[in-house]
């Protein structure tokens, strides 16, 4: 099949008077948006501080569509192993007529999918929320991500993408009795590279406008194909100048951030929001884990943008890059850049706890 440039939808010249299943569309595009930016969080791949790139000629620049590497992945989809090429999805999918999915973000290590319960009890959870069967079982998801590690030899810095959405519709409408066929079901392994310098200065936050709602709008703890909430709160933070967007709830307290969680330091106390107006975050658990384990005091409360700004240090957390230093929030510096003392030795603990669950860091 002809590739075409991504994102573009793919319906045969002769049947464009009549749109048909034929109608394709990348399920890229998506990926593609969210790593334009050169210091999004997705190009900073230091799990706790580790660099699986450094010096390794497979490190590879996810803003870069050729890559041979990247392009030689197989992507899970629906059950069968494709080439890139060929891993498209219906315009009429749910996923992509109306964001109604859920997904999850998975580090591979040592052909190992990292804390893969936790990642499924998620998708299992917000599938439940959103009524959508999956329509496989626990076992057979972790079958296909096992596939998709071992078939693409999968080495530390690959990140997988789950994504499961209400497949495809008769019509492009909102009902999901409209659904026809079951569920889509896709695993996209992609290698994203460190950001040496994003390591090294730590990020720039900027409080934007866009809130974390209530659940009763749209409940924040659904990761939900959908991310129009943080998306355009990433797009204000870019605006700014900034590489991630700082979240407040509907009190004004400090919530999250558009694609991480938040924590600051304060003489010696590592605080976090309460949790309330963000994603059940896998990697901000496993951090209060290690502060619960390791006798760092660590609170889950409320904290206004006052506290923020006089903190020691900050970091946020998240799959794909771990813990990263925070240096500046709204133009104000921190007294730390790059790591302080308390996130390198959080950053030290998180890496140790990877090592033992995948059994290396390769
Ligand atoms: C909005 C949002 N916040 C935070 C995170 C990080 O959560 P986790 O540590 O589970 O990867 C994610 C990841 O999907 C996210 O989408």
């Amino acid at each position: 099949m002809h590739r075409l440039p991504r994102g573009v939808l793919r319906i045969p010249e002769h049947l464009q008077h009549r749109v048909s299943k034929t109608a394709l569309v990348d399920p890229f595009c998506d990926f593609a948006v969210a790593t334009r930016g050169i210091h999004t969080l997705s190009s900073v791949l230091n799990i706790g501080g580790i660099s699986p790139h450094d010096g390794d000629e497979m490190a590879l620049d996810p803003h870069r569509h050729q890559d041979e590497a990247n392009a030689a992945l197989l992507i899970h989809l629906n059950g069968k192993l494709v080439p890139r090429e060929r891993a498209l999805v219906s315009v009429f999918d749910a996923g992509f007529v109306l964001g109604d999915g859920v997904w999850e973000g998975i580090r591979v290590f040592n052909r190992r999918a990292a804390f893969l319960d936790e990642h499924l009890d998620r998708l299992f959870e917000g599938a439940a929320a959103i009524d959508l069967d999956p329509g496989i079982s626990r076992s057979e998801f972790k079958r296909r991500i096992q596939e998709s590690i071992d078939s693409n030899e999968l080495k530390a810095g690959a990140h997988l993408r789950l994504m499961l959405t209400r497949g495809e519709k008769s019509v492009p409408f909102q009902h999901p009795k409209l659904a026809v066929g079951g569920p889509t079901i896709a695993i996209v392994a992609q290698y994203m590279r460190d950001d040496p310098e994003l390591k090294r200065r730590g990020l720039r936050l900027a409080t934007v406008h866009v809130r974390r709602g209530r659940p009763d709008v749209q409940d924040p703890k659904l990761n939900s194909h959908s991310k129009l909430n943080c998306v355009t709160a990433c797009i204000a933070a870019d605006k700014a100048g900034a590489d991630e967007a700082l979240m407040l709830d509907p009190q004004g307290f400090v919530a999250t951030c558009n694609s991480t969680h938040f924590f600051i330091v304060r003489r010696g106390e590592v605080w976090t929001s309460t949790g309330d107006y963000c994603l059940g975050g896998i990697t901000r658990g496993k951090v209060l884990r290690l502060c619960r384990e390791n006798a760092i005091v660590s609170r889950e409360r409320n904290f206004s943008l006052t506290e923020v700004y006089g903190a020691d240090e900050a970091f946020t957390t998240g799959t794909l890059a771990g813990l990263v230093p925070v240096s500046e929030i709204d133009g104000r510096t921190l007294p730390t850049q790059g790591a302080g003392e308390i996130t390198g030795r959080l950053q030290e603990l998180y890496r140790a706890m990877i090592r033992e669950e995948c059994g290396g860091l390769d």
